[in-house]
């Protein structure tokens, strides 16, 4: 049978093709946005997963919404008026696809901070609208352009990563949150400001997020599968009632709720005395490897990149000084390394510039150490090729 006509703009993710290309092969893989497996909360999550006998409710139906003892607990934590200004969700990636379906038609116009994240992109792709690009810069999105844009009207949304932003890796300043704070407020549009990172931070002092600092409407997501595992499926959507029930009734419509007993062993694992712990825990193992890939990728490559140390987050955002991303991805897989080059996070993959992104998260410090190694053997073949 025909696919239907929105496939034909919506192309498959570049990172899943690669890791399918890379598997049971002797690949090191700075591609993913993957977690250290190794830094899973095993333990914890042994013990949550044996203490749901205690709950056998969740293995029946349960709440769109949510499993209200979840719900509570975040909103609490959160200090929200109410646990109507959350909906738990199949992964913050759900919560975006919800989004986009309860709240724009074809056609539509929105604005995202390029490059973007490659399943953003996938979900806005289907959902056959207009991506307005707002360049990013090292302290966030572009502000004269992203007014120019939302001069021109007819904006339903901003898609923003604020927290040490996929693929950049960079965290917006403070001067430059309040900037889009007001400017959105101002011409009355809405932030989707996606946060899956900002537990993640290895340096320098936390900001606040920026819905926090708007009067307008803003929908703020939030996972769980970087703070505990990204296989349990588990993020979540705040906001107002108002604006959560369209999201609600798609919701119902797709999956009815996310999975129960995942949520009671997350509520569960938050729960533990031990988790503030795990968190430092990963913190100091991230902040260590993004130091070593750092240090690695300069001894070995010096000028011929050029990249930010980022305070937080899984990714290095190295811009090549004198190579093509497409071709260095080629010629690094053939040499064992899996990178992403930078035209996969634009939508015609034009970004003006060549980048490539690496992951520091996976890799122990002597596997990094070998990766960065592997990619100045890979650029130095550039003249040979
Ligand atoms: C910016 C961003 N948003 C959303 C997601 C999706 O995360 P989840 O596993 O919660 O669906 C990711 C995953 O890498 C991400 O980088």
């Amino acid at each position: 049978m025909q696919s239907a006509r929105r496939m034909a703009t919506t192309r498959p993710s570049y990172i899943r093709d690669i890791l399918k290309a890379t598997q049971g092969r002797q690949i090191l893989s700075l591609a993913g946005g993957l977690p250290d497996a190794q830094l899973f909360p095993t333990g914890l999550l042994a013990r949550a997963a044996h203490e749901l006998a205690e709950t056998p409710g969740v293995y029946q139906y349960g709440l769109t919404s949510g499993l209200p003892g979840l719900v509570d607990h975040i909103a609490t934590q959160n200090n929200l008026a109410s646990p109507d200004q959350l909906l738990i969700t199949t992964g913050s990636q759900q919560g975006l696809d919800l989004i986009s379906r309860a709240y724009l038609n074809p056609g539509d116009r929105i604005l995202a901070e390029a490059p973007v994240y490659l399943g953003a992109l996938q979900i806005f792709q289907l959902a056959e609208i207009d991506i307005g690009l707002i360049p990013a810069t090292d302290t966030g999105p572009d502000i004269a352009q992203l007014e120019a844009e939302l001069a021109k009207g007819g904006v339903k949304f901003f898609y923003a990563v604020p927290d040490f932003h996929n693929p950049t890796g960079v965290c917006w300043s403070l001067a430059t949150r309040l900037a889009v704070a007001e400017l959105l407020d101002r011409y009355k549009v809405m932030l989707i400001e996606d946060a899956p990172y900002r537990q993640l931070r290895y340096r320098g002092d936390e900001l606040p997020l920026v819905s926090a600092l708007m009067k307008g409407e803003h929908l703020l997501l939030q996972s769980f599968s970087k703070i505990a595992t990204p296989g349990m499926r588990i993020g979540y959507v705040q906001g107002s009632a108002e604006l959560l029930s369209p999201l609600v009734v798609v919701k119902q419509a797709s999956d009815l709720h996310s999975s129960l007993p995942m949520q009671q062993m997350i509520l569960s694992l938050l729960k533990a005395p031990e988790f503030p712990q795990h968190l430092s825990n990963l913190r100091h193992h991230y902040g260590l490897r993004v130091q070593v890939l750092a240090e690695a990728l300069q001894h070995e490559l010096g000028s011929a990149l050029s990249f930010d140390v980022p305070q937080g987050g899984m990714f290095i955002w190295a811009r090549l000084t004198e190579d093509e991303a497409p071709a260095l991805a080629q010629r690094c897989l053939r040499n064992g390394l899996a990178v992403v080059p930078g035209q996969a996070f634009w939508p015609e993959g034009a970004p003006g510039y060549e980048a490539i992104r690496l992951n520091f998260s996976c890799l122990a410090p002597a596997q990094l150490k070998r990766a960065a190694q592997r990619l100045a053997a890979s650029m130095s073949e550039s003249s040979t090729d």
